[in-house]
């Protein structure tokens, strides 16, 4: 008999179905129409598989200021997140398996959802990579705490191209970004000073890696790709432009583009043509954002990126099965962790969803360190309920003050996950 059943509206094989759903050790181990008599928990509205964000940024350890495992991850879970892909741009950059294992230790302690974590690649580090990386982040151009990986030589490419798990492109081209030097003042300035021709050929470099699992990360343009990477975007650049969002709260890297080019990428989510939707939630403290010239890059997102698209799904402009696909199914297979969908044998991760309860976005509700969002006032739609391997996270959007995050090992379905 499974330790706990829920029960009610699941989204199962993309329609909605009053199910029983049983949870045995974390995962789900039966499904089925009627009553099994074991504990019951009932989720009183929609219920989706819970959000995989395979792209932010806590800062833990390091700068822990502007974020840290805690915060991050109670703001993953209260925004229907319920696993993330931390990124290596740490004070001290995640390179070799010293720096992962002490980084690995410290997060474990405070991770309230469940996590992987990158290596970075800097073309010399293959043998010191720990083979718990999740998977690498490769820097074409230099950002945050980054710097360009340079002129890679043979054997380093080699490596990349035979590398078995995922490896994320920051690309915009390094050589391309040091020609366009500029005074900023708002976003349009950002924007040239880091135009998209930059992109595209830091997109044409990085395919030209030819790496297994690649994935294009925070795709900003929509010119057409010729590969099979992955390509990865963000709420920031489907739904914001650098006309909309001018001051230093809207620096990011790559930038928020021009109005035309932002509803051209939309319209490419829309119709499916993109893969995977992280938040690249990029945190700062306000002090780093004081004014535009010197502003860190970044914008906070992974509270808000699941409600942002609920209310799209709402208002029926976005498709749920491209919502799910993007942002829970295609994450949970790219890094083969057993989580992302409601079936036999995968985590029971959920989240419960009223449709009808639209709000503004308040910023200073966010549960992230500095709480300044580019979103504040847009509509969303909260998960009322959020479910971490048969555990009650949030209840009626509270958060339970029980901690059910553990280290996630990607490959093999997430057997080898670890507590
Ligand atoms: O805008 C960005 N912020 N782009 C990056 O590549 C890094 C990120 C950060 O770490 O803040
Ligand atoms: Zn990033």
């Amino acid at each position: 008999m499974p330790d706990t059943v829920f029960s009610g509206r699941f989204y199962y094989k993309q329609k909605f179905q009053e199910l029983y759903v049983g949870v045995t050790d974390g995962k789900i181990s039966e499904i089925t129409k009627s009553n099994t008599g074991a504990k019951i928990i009932y989720l009183p509205y929609a219920v989706l598989p819970s959000g995989i964000d395979i792209h932010v940024h806590f800062r833990d350890p390091g700068e822990t200021s502007k974020e840290d495992f805690k915060s991050g991850s109670i703001s993953a879970i209260y925004g229907g997140t319920t696993t993330v892909f931390d990124m290596p741009n740490n004070l001290v950059p995640v390179s070799d398996y010293d720096v992962f294992e002490n980084k690995l230790n410290a997060v474990s302690t405070r991770s309230f959802c469940d996590f992987g974590l990158y290596s970075l690649y800097n073309g010399k580090n293959k043998d010191v990579i720990d083979k718990r990386s999740s998977g690498l982040k490769v820097y074409l151009g230099g950002s945050t705490n980054a710097l360009p990986i340079g002129e890679m030589d043979k054997v380093a490419k080699e490596h990349l191209a035979n590398w078995e798990k995922p490896v994320l492109f920051h690309s915009e081209d390094s050589a391309c970004l040091k020609s366009n030097t500029r005074l900023e003042k708002n976003c349009r300035d950002h924007n040239l000073a880091r135009p998209v021709e930059c992109e595209e050929a830091g997109v044409k470099s990085a395919i030209s890696f030819a790496a297994r699992k690649g994935i294009i990360g925070h795709l900003s343009h929509s010119s057409p790709l010729d590969s099979n990477y992955k390509v990865e975007v963000t709420p920031h650049h489907l739904l914001l432009n650098d006309d909309k969002i001018t001051d230093q709260w809207g620096k990011v890297n790559p930038p928020l583009r021009d109005r035309a080019t932002q509803e051209q990428l939309l319209g490419n989510y829309l119709s499916g043509k993109y893969q995977i939707l992280s938040s690249d939630h990029g945190p700062h403290t306000e002090e780093d954002k004081a004014d535009f010239q010197h502003a860190a890059s970044g914008i906070i997102g992974v509270e808000t990126r699941i409600p942002l698209m609920l209310n799209l799904v709402k208002n029926k402009i976005l498709n749920l099965d491209i919502l799910l696909s993007t942002a829970v199914i295609t994450p949970g297979e790219t890094f083969d962790i057993g989580k992302g969908q409601i079936e036999i044998g995968y985590s029971a991760d959920f989240m419960c969803v009223d449709f009808s309860n639209v709000s503004r976005l308040n910023q200073e509700k966010l549960h992230s360190k500095v709480t300044i969002s580019p979103f504040n006032g847009f509509d969303v739609i909260f998960p009322s309920h959020v479910v971490i391997s048969g555990n009650v996270a949030i209840d009626q959007y509270e958060l339970v003050e029980e901690r059910f995050g553990k280290f996630v090992q990607a490959g093999d379905q997430g057997k080898k996950t670890e507590t």
